[in-house]
């Protein structure tokens, strides 16, 4: 999920690119927290991301890349559909990457597991060919979009698929007529850091020679939340409380210390009426 960075940040869309420093370590790690959770909350919608990528495979895939794999939650929702590929993982993060080890091991799926820790802002790496390649919330991430985008081409087997996918924006968990309009000023204020903006992907895609067999909008609406929905909340509310104070007004900062008051009756861990609303973007490409 979105798993992405809310609001400005070192490595963050704007900024940074190919200046990845251990000092982002604890960044990342909170963004994994995010992550994980986001999978514990989100997964079953994952499921159903998996199956339509299968739906538009030309064959079963022997060898599945996962590009800015993150802690893994796509790595493990493949293993689960392609019960007999290989996976490959890229990302630049130690931290995510080791994450993604253990959750690997914690699934038995070590074994099918290559992993490459590499930035790609600098170059592709050499992680051999593969039938299907999947890239959730990282391709926005990437200074030069439209070479990595070049590069999964010719990593790709001919009739290979790629598919891409974006988040819609953080999700949503206030019920409807709990601080009206407040997620969706915290979700405007985080767009204009620049987080998590993405252009269509479609003309890019077919500038490098893919044809785009489908795109698709995901809609997430889960009613009642599941219990890690409360964490999730609580973890995102954080960080927008924390990035985006100056662009809030008074009135929206104090609803979010309300929200993340263990004293108030607000307090999001102790919420019983949480919902989980959001979307995401995918498409499905095909190289020739
Ligand atoms: C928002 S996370 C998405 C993780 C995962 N795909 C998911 O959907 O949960 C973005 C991931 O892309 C990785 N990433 C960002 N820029 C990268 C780059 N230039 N090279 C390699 N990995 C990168 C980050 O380390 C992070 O793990």
């Amino acid at each position: 999920m979105e798993h992405d960075h809310i609001g400005r940040q070192g490595h963050g869309h704007q900024q940074g690119h190919g200046h990845h420093h251990d000092a982002d370590a604890a960044s990342d790690a909170s963004m994994a927290d995010i992550l994980d959770l986001d999978a514990e909350v989100v997964g079953p919608y994952l499921d159903e991301l998996t199956s339509w990528a299968a739906s538009h495979t030309k064959a079963e895939p022997h060898t599945v890349l996962d590009i800015g794999a993150g802690t893994g939650t796509g790595t493990l929702a493949l293993a689960r559909r392609f019960a007999n590929a290989e996976l490959v993982v890229i990302d630049r993060s130690p931290t995510m990457l080791d994450r993604l080890r253990a959750a690997a091991a914690a699934h038995g799926i070590a074994d099918r597991l290559r992993m490459a820790q590499a930035d790609l802002d600098a170059a592709w790496p050499p992680v051999g060919t593969a039938d299907l390649a999947w890239a959730s919330a990282s391709l926005h991430h990437v200074a030069d979009p439209d070479r990595v985008l070049a590069d999964i081409h010719a990593a790709l087997n001919p009739g290979g698929l790629l598919v891409v996918v974006e988040m819609d924006g953080m999700p949503r968990f206030l019920p409807d007529g709990v601080y009206p309009g407040l997620e969706a000023r915290c979700r405007k204020a985080s767009a204009a850091n620049g987080w998590n903006s993405w252009p269509d992907w479609t003309s890019h895609l077919e500038r490098v020679g893919f044809t785009v067999a489908e795109k698709r909008v995901f809609e997430l609406d889960i009613d009642p939340a599941p219990p890690a929905a409360n964490r999730l909340a609580h973890s995102i509310t954080s960080r927008m409380r924390e990035r985006l104070a100056e662009q809030l007004s008074a009135e929206d900062r104090a609803a979010l210390d309300r929200l993340l008051d263990p004293d108030d009756e607000e307090f999001l861990l102790r919420r019983g009426d949480l919902v989980v609303r959001g979307a995401r973007t995918a498409w499905a490409a095909h190289r020739a």
